[in-house]
């Protein structure tokens, strides 16, 4: 398990949160003031998204963790299923919640828009990578007992905002059983290695946790533990926009704005997407392509490049290293594209 804000220093986190933000481009940016009291009142988003009635932190604010909370989060389709709504909602009834579905369905991206919305600061866990209880917890730094450095997880008890869990099910057991008592609402830690010190969990600290589906499609997936389980409320299903036979119009005119290909072209690019997502939800595929996938695709098209030679360096090698799924990959595109489209 590994943090993805690359440990303790907040400045690095800052700069992970800066990275993801500048994936997105200027245009579509949704531009967001952190000010409050305007974005409460007045703030044409904070009504689109039917969250003014939840305030996820009265009478506090989060201006001194500015650097955790992200700005500019592009656009999110949510397809009339209302995401930030359910989430706002969950994390402010039960505190935490807990997002399915498959890689590049846009889990990360909308918690990311969530905080943004919300005026809260991201901690962000992913747990899939291999990093020790003492990163997460903390640990003393060189030699004796002086210098003890909170980990993330420890300094989201302490200062609030959002714990993002990625892949929470691919949690190493004892980290899971470190984290359980702090997942109650009215969570703590006890910290075993600093002399036993009590941390409890701040008013403004909610949870959210994401994970792909446990199914013998997802390989290398496997069910969440139960202990964490029964410890969320909600639990919010997230699926591709368009999938097999079903293109969804609003992912093509999302990849039309974001790249300016014509209509035909956008609306291929997206059908062959829609085919290799299939197939991987499948099983027959390790990869499927995400929204932004598709887009990086478009952007290389939109360039001047065959739709060919651009999925070549975008869509093909990321699906796999393996030559035999990439010739695979490479069919299932030329039934879509001809050599010189
Ligand atoms: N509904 C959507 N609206 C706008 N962009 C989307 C949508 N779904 C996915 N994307 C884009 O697709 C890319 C992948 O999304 P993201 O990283 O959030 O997926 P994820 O579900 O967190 O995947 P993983 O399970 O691998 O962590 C991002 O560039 C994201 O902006
Ligand atoms: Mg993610």
């Amino acid at each position: 398990m590994s943090f993805s804000h690359q440990g303790l220093k907040e400045k690095e986190q800052a700069s992970r949160i800066q990275e993801v933000s500048s994936l997105k481009q200027d245009k579509f940016k949704v531009t967001v003031s952190l000010d409050k009291e305007r974005l409460m009142s007045k703030s044409p988003l904070y009504e689109k998204y039917n969250i003014q009635k939840y305030d996820l932190h009265p009478n506090f604010n989060f201006a001194h963790l500015d650097e955790l909370i992200p700005k500019n989060t592009p656009e999110y389709i949510d397809h009339g299923l209302n995401y930030v709504e359910r989430i706002v909602r969950a994390l402010f009834y039960f505190k935490q919640c807990s997002l399915i579905g498959p890689s590049g369905t846009g889990k990360t991206h909308i918690v990311y828009l969530v905080a943004e919305l919300t005026g809260l600061p991201i901690w962000e866990i992913n747990c899939g990578l291999s990093t020790s209880s003492f990163d997460l917890i903390g640990r003393f730094i060189g030699l004796g007992k002086e210098n003890w450095v909170d980990g993330l997880l420890t300094q989201w008890l302490r200062k609030g905002g959002i714990m993002y869990l990625d892949e929470a099910n691919m949690m190493k057991q004892d980290v899971a059983t470190r984290l359980n008592p702090v997942l109650d609402t009215r969570g703590h830690l006890v910290l075993n290695e600093k002399d036993s010190e009590v941390i409890e969990r701040h008013k403004y600290g909610y949870l959210i946790i994401s994970m792909n589906p446990a199914t013998a499609e997802f390989s290398g997936t496997k069910p969440l533990n139960a202990a964490m389980r029964r410890r969320m409320a909600v639990w919010i299903n997230f699926d591709f926009l368009s999938v097999g036979e079903t293109i969804s119009q609003q992912e093509v005119k999302m990849l039309r704005e974001r790249t300016k290909l014509d209509q035909d072209t956008a609306y291929k690019i997206i059908q062959a997407g829609a085919e290799l997502r299939r197939q991987y939800k499948a099983g027959d595929l390790p990869y499927g392509p995400s929204l932004g996938d598709l887009i990086n695709w478009g952007t290389l098209v939109s360039d001047g490049n065959t739709a060919l030679v651009a999925a070549e360096e975008t869509i093909i090698g990321l699906t796999s290293d393996n030559v035999e799924v990439q010739a695979d990959v490479r069919r299932i595109i030329e039934a879509f594209f001809n050599k010189t489209q």
